[in-house]
């Protein structure tokens, strides 16, 4: 039997989300369920979807390794399309000062936040972030995540961004989870730019960003664009220079003041906006209209005390909505895939299907991967989840804590 070579029967549900490109508006509520399904892997592509009597007809058990998913559904593994899962230190008495009641912004103007987490990743060895980031994609495994993006961003500068992509490479070539790498240079501004932020977009683009696009160490480039840190035209300069590199982007965008992100997003054909808690109505409109996936970070906004984004009125404006985790030492340290979920359906009220779909096609939209992952379709990777109850109503309805019982990846079992 060759490596890669499953096959899963009786599924009680099989949610396949079918589809090769991002779901918008109404066609986020589809989920193309086939009960009593079946699916058929060969080295590690899809190879039948169908009722489980229609593939035992035509498929040979013995030719794979066989699961028997009687009583479980079967879902297409989490795209977590936002994360910056490689970070030397931590941030916890930040997080006490939160609770106190000051801001994350007030943070970060005083000198910490991210700043804080830059200092610590510099001084981080290769190996150190190397053992954190390990530890940080097994437990995304446990959570049914089968690619994750991750940023680079705790360096600000040539080495330290370097360094945070190469980790991320290895990782990739190490472990299960599929890694998708976005340089994040312009994250904050460094100490010794202050005041000085247009010269430092012009070191990213000068010095560091050619070398990143010609080692091909990141697909996507991104930008905190944000009041106090970088404006929208210094983030439509960075961006343009990205894209002519090859490289598509991304924005941190409309996060805590309304700046105009999401039309920027738009204007530029970004790939997707994350955040958007303050995107305006227009923006949203323009979002919709160029196709930009709306990735929405609930679980930040839970963590940080903030009002969520408006779910439930973009997607009836149009717009592809995906759900990321947005893991990092600041303003959300949890790559929890059921706190997002249930934040999701019970806060931004998007339906338990919407979620499903954010997760999973939207996601792998956002990471530009929807024609290769993202939904149990034939000629895709074999990456798919097992539940441990019979419905992906479970998901959020066992709140917070995560149903999935196994996850196959490349058609191997990595989580059982
Ligand atoms: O997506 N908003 C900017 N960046 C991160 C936070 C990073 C940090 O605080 O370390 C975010 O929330
Ligand atoms: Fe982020």
């Amino acid at each position: 039997m060759k490596k890669g070579n499953v096959l899963i029967k009786n599924a009680a549900e099989l949610v396949t989300c079918s589809g090769f490109q991002a779901k918008k508006g109404k066609e986020m509520n589809d989920l193309h369920v086939i009960p009593q399904g079946a699916v058929v892997m060969e080295e590690g592509i899809i190879k039948a979807v169908g009722t489980t009597e229609e593939i035992l007809k035509n498929y040979n058990e013995s030719d794979y390794e066989v699961i028997d998913a009687t009583g479980k559904a079967v879902l297409p593994g989490f795209v977590d399309s936002h994360t910056h899962f490689v970070f030397g230190g931590y941030r916890a008495e930040e997080f006490s000062w939160r609770l106190r009641g000051d801001s994350y912004m007030e943070i970060m103007e005083r000198g910490g936040g991210i700043i804080n987490s830059v200092r610590a990743t510099k001084e981080a060895t290769k190996e150190e972030l190397h053992r954190v980031g390990k530890k940080r994609l097994d437990s995304m495994l446990s959570f049914g995540v089968t690619t994750v993006e991750g940023k680079s961003g705790y360096g600000l500068d040539y080495d330290t961004e370097i360094k945070q992509l190469e980790v991320m490479d290895t990782l990739n070539q190490e472990h299960p989870i599929d890694i998708v790498k976005t340089f994040l240079g312009a994250h904050a501004v460094p100490k010794d730019y202050k005041g000085r932020e247009d010269e430092f977009i012009d070191y990213l683009i000068e010095q560091v960003l050619p070398t990143v696009a010609e080692r091909n160490l990141a697909e996507f480039c991104d930008i905190f664009c944000e009041k106090n840190v970088f404006s929208v035209e210094q983030s439509r300069r960075l961006l343009i220079k990205a894209k002519e590199m090859g490289m598509q982007v991304k924005l941190h965008a409309d996060e805590i003041v309304q700046l105009g992100g999401a039309e920027l997003a738009a204007e530029l054909g970004a790939v997707s906006a994350d955040h958007l808690l303050q995107a305006s109505d227009q923006g949203i409109a323009d979002m919709a209209k160029a196709g930009v996936v709306a990735t929405l970070l609930p679980a930040t906004a839970f963590s940080l005390r903030e009002h969520y984004a408006r779910g439930r009125y973009m997607i009836d404006q149009g717009c592809a909505v995906a759900l990321a985790s947005d893991l990092n030492p600041g303003s959300c340290f949890t790559e929890s895939i059921p706190l997002v979920f249930a934040l999701a359906t019970l806060y931004m009220k998007m339906s338990i299907e919407e979620a499903v779909t954010a997760l999973t096609i939207n996601g792998a939209a956002a990471v530009g991967r929807a024609d290769q992952i993202g939904s149990i379709d034939v000629g895709k990777q074999g990456d798919v989840i097992i539940l441990e109850f019979p419905s992906y109503k479970y998901i959020p309805y066992h709140i917070a804590v995560s149903t999935v019982e196994k996850v196959v990846k490349k058609g191997v079992l990595v989580f059982d």
